[in-house]
């Protein structure tokens, strides 16, 4: 079994972030979403991936490399044109042979990894095994529509009426059924080729096609409301660890690492919080569920509810929350403004905010 794994596309909904960086690299708790995929798949038991690049290829080639970090085998795959998940497949085609593979969306982030999955379609090999879950706003997503047995009986892609609440997780497993269907697909309405379409023939043509519905915790990260909250829900369980240097007229309360390197004076962090390696933070407070890359600087500024990227630095700022920063950005204070900012920041912007 292989798995192939989605790390290109645009990213249109995270940017400017994904302007020049590829939005599986955002990091979660100061790991690119990416990698937590990566650890899944290998848990499974899996060792060959498919990597599926496009225009962030060297970026994605730099932070996985051959996968060996992972326990993996990784061969990179290049796709010219993010054509639909579909014409990833396509693309793969020889990479995949005849082995079953399992398509994992780069971006998604799935509670729980995906070993019990794999076994049960090791055992089982449906043509295709997909896992479902209940979301607010179905039309963002494909959406499933189930019989009264609860078997697929058919899939759309981002329905503006959708027939249910459930709404496909990006992964997918597959027997080699899949490559016929998807050599006969015609581009969609948005002019991809759809998987969902290509689940769509399979069910006609009788194949089975097997569906779990998942209540365990799922997001694909592809905002940054998504990317904030999986940060929460991550930093909610590190084990705290302070390997840098805390100074006497700081406090850190709660679940907390800092990383060998970082430096903290005369400031409050109250977790759950990670401070990457070489970090500062001076004469500030870092609030709970914020993630402080490694290079980061903080000084007489507050900040909560956020990610902080590589290099970033604040100062002089009240109070920054729900924001994603992007690395080496720069933050500084301007007179004049009211004390809260929300802010979506680019790579290597700069920024003065009036208070
Ligand atoms: O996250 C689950 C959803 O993922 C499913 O519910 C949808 O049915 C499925 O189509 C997909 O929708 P998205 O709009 O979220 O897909 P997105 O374009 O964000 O692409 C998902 C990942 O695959 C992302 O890491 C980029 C990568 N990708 C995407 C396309 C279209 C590629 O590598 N190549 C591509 O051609």
């Amino acid at each position: 079994m292989k798995a192939l794994v989605l790390a290109g596309g645009s990213g249109t909904r995270l940017r400017p972030i994904t302007h020049t960086s590829a939005k599986q690299l955002v990091p979660v708790a100061n790991k690119p979403v990416l990698f937590y995929g990566l650890e899944a798949i290998a848990a499974a038991g899996i060792r060959d991936i498919g990597i599926v690049v496009g225009d962030t290829h060297a970026e994605i080639r730099e932070a996985v490399g051959d996968g060996a970090a992972f326990g993996l085998r990784a061969t990179y795959l290049r796709q010219d044109a993010p054509l639909g998940l579909a014409h990833a497949v396509l693309i793969a085609r020889d990479y995949l042979g005849d082995d079953d593979f399992v398509m994992y969306l780069g971006d998604n982030f799935i509670v729980g990894g995906i070993a019990d999955i794999v076994a049960r379609f090791a055992r089982e090999r449906p043509a295709a095994q997909i896992m479902l879950t209940k979301v607010a706003d179905p039309r963002q997503f494909g959406v499933a529509e189930l019989d009264a047995e609860g078997r697929v009986i058919g899939l759309e892609e981002k329905p503006l009426e959708p027939k249910s609440d459930l709404a496909l997780v990006g992964v997918y497993l597959f027997t080699p059924e899949v490559h016929e269907a998807v050599a006969g697909l015609t581009p969609s309405g948005r002019g991809e080729l759809e998987i969902t379409d290509a689940i769509g023939w399979l069910i006609a043509s009788g194949r089975r096609v097997e569906s779990t519905i998942i209540s365990g915790y799922w997001k694909d990260t592809g905002n940054v409301e998504d990317m904030l909250e999986v940060n929460r829900l991550v930093l909610e369980s590190v084990e705290p660890r302070v390997a840098g240097r805390v100074d006497a007229a700081s406090q850190v309360i709660g679940r907390v690492v800092i990383e060998p390197g970082a430096v903290v004076e005369r400031s409050r962090i109250v977790g759950p919080v990670i401070v990457g390696a070489g970090a500062r933070i001076a004469d500030s407070y870092v609030g709970p569920f914020t993630s402080v890359a490694a290079g980061c600087l903080i000084a007489d500024s507050e900040i909560e509810y956020s990610i902080m990227m590589p290099r970033a630095a604040i100062s002089g700022v009240a109070r920054i929350g729900a924001s994603l920063i992007g690395h080496d950005v720069e933050v500084t204070r301007a007179p004049g403004t009211p004390r809260s900012h929300r802010l979506v920041l680019g790579d290597h912007s700069k920024v003065q905010i009036s208070s």
